[in-house]
C-alpha cells in the first residue's frame, strides 16, 4: 500500500490499483464529515488541541495532498507575493508557499495548530513567515496581500456562512490580487462545496475569472481574482 499512494505515475502494478487508492482516498475524506460536528470555534479549537499530532502523519499518507498544495502554490504565488495563509493549521501550504513568496503570513484559531506551523517554519529557517492566532472574521490586517491562500478551511463554515469568508478574503486583497483555495470536492462529499457552490461563492464575494481544477481523484484547486479596478 505504501508504494500505492507514493507514486501517480503509471507503471502498471500502480495503475491495477489505482481504484483502490480511489476508494482510499474517497473513505478518508468522507471521515471530514465529522467538522460538522463542531457548532462553534470553541468546539474547532478543542477539536485540533488534541487531533494537532495525528494531523499531519494522516495527511502524509496521501501524496495527492501534498502535490495539490504545491500545486495550489504554484499557480497561485508569485515570487515577489505578499502572502496569507487563511486556516493555515499547522502550516502544509505556509511553508511552501514561503519559499517562493517574499512574505508569508499564516493565521488560524487555532493556537495549538500554529505552535506546530511555528516549529516547522524555525526548522526550516524560513525568516519570512509569521503567524497570528486569530479567526478569518476577526482578523484585521495591517496591510493588503497579493495572495491569499486557503486548504480545508472553508469546511469548517456553514454553508451559508462562506460567501462571508470569501468577502473577508477579498478585503484582505489588493486590487488585482489573487485567491487560491485547495479541499475536497462537494460532489465527493457534502462538506465541500460543488464545482457551482464555489463558483456562486466567489462570484458573489466580488471575484472575477474564477477557474477549478480537479486534481487526484478527490482534490479541487480554485483560483480567481480580485478585479484591478471597479469597472472590471
Ligand atoms: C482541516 S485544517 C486545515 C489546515 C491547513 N490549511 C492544511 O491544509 O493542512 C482547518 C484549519 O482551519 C482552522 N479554522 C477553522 N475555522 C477557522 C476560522 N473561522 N478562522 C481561522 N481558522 C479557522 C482550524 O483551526 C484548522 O486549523
Amino acid at each position: 500500500m505504501n508504494q500505492t499512494m507514493v507514486s501517480e505515475d503509471n507503471a502498471p502494478l500502480r495503475k491495477m490499483l489505482r481504484p483502490i487508492v480511489r476508494a482510499l482516498r474517497t473513505a478518508y475524506i468522507q471521515g471530514t464529515s465529522v467538522v460538522k460536528l463542531m457548532p462553534s470555534e470553541r468546539a474547532i479549537q478543542l477539536y485540533y488541541k488534541y487531533r494537532r499530532k495525528s494531523y499531519d502523519l494522516q495527511w502524509a499518507m496521501d501524496p495527492g495532498y501534498k502535490k495539490g498544495l504545491r500545486q495550489l502554490v504554484d499557480l497561485a504565488v508569485d515570487a515577489d507575493d505578499r502572502v496569507l495563509d487563511v486556516g493555515c493549521g499547522t502550516g502544509s501550504a505556509t511553508v511552501v508557499a514561503a519559499t517562493k513568496a517574499r512574505e508569508v503570513v499564516g493565521i488560524d484559531l487555532s493556537p495549538d495548530m500554529i505552535e506546530l506551523a511555528q516549529e516547522k517554519v524555525e526548522k526550516k529557517c524560513l525568516g519570512n513567515t509569521r503567524f497570528i492566532a486569530t479567526s478569518v472574521e476577526d482578523y484585521r490586517p495591517d496591510g493588503k496581500y497579493d495572495t491569499v491562500i486557503s486548504s480545508f478551511m472553508i469546511p469548517h463554515v456553514k454553508p451559508s456562512l462562506r460567501p462571508a469568508i470569501y468577502s473577508c478574503m477579498y478585503n484582505f486583497l489588493k486590487p488585482g490580487g489573487a485567491v487560491g483555495l485547495f479541499a475536497s470536492r462537494g460532489e465527493v462529499c457534502d462538506v465541500y462545496e460543488t464545482r457551482s457552490e464555489i463558483e456562486e461563492n466567489l462570484h458573489w464575494a466580488g471575484f472575477c475569472d474564477v477557474e477549478l481544477l480537479d486534481v487526484y481523484d478527490i482534490y479541487r484547486i480554485a483560483l480567481a481574482r480580485k478585479p484591478a479596478t471597479p469597472e472590471e
